[in-house]
């Protein structure tokens, strides 16, 4: 899989949610280069580290935002539960393959609910950020 960079669109301003956000698109290259590899058990382990940073992403995120007086926490907090669901789903289903060492559909499917994360889910706190002055660049 061709994989992908940070992108500019992916911010949101606040270098504590881009840090993590870019340590999770770092650990989904890290997978894509194991599977080329075609080293089974350790793509597997990689595969589950990064449902493991998501889930504490994600956690990390709503703690942030709660703290921040967010007022759609509710409807992220339930999105959230949906793309760790995607990403459970994809992992299991992606099992065989990996360990058969074979790509299979998981890397263009994880890389899609990532972005999905970033795009359509975080950027709706963008706004919210910078009226509070939270999102002070990455500097
Ligand atoms: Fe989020
Ligand atoms: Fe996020």
């Amino acid at each position: 899989m061709k994989t992908l960079g940070w992108l500019k669109s992916f911010e949101t301003g606040n270098a504590f949610i881009d840090d993590q956000h870019k340590k999770l698109l770092l650990c989904l290259k890290e997978l894509a280069i194991l599977v080329g590899q075609a080293k089974s058990e350790e793509t597997h382990a990689k595969c589950q580290e990064l449902q493991h940073l998501v889930d504490s992403h994600f956690a990390d995120e709503e703690s942030f935002l709660r703290d921040s007086d967010f007022p759609r926490l509710d409807k992220h907090v339930a999105q959230h539960l949906e793309s760790s669901e995607s990403f459970n789903r994809i992992c299991s289903s992606c099992e065989d393959a990996c360990k058969g060492n074979s790509a299979g559909p998981c890397l263009p499917n994880l890389a899609i609910v990532l972005v999905d994360h970033f795009l359509q889910g975080d950027l709706d706190f963008k706004s919210f950020l910078q009226m509070k002055g939270l999102a002070n660049g990455n500097h």
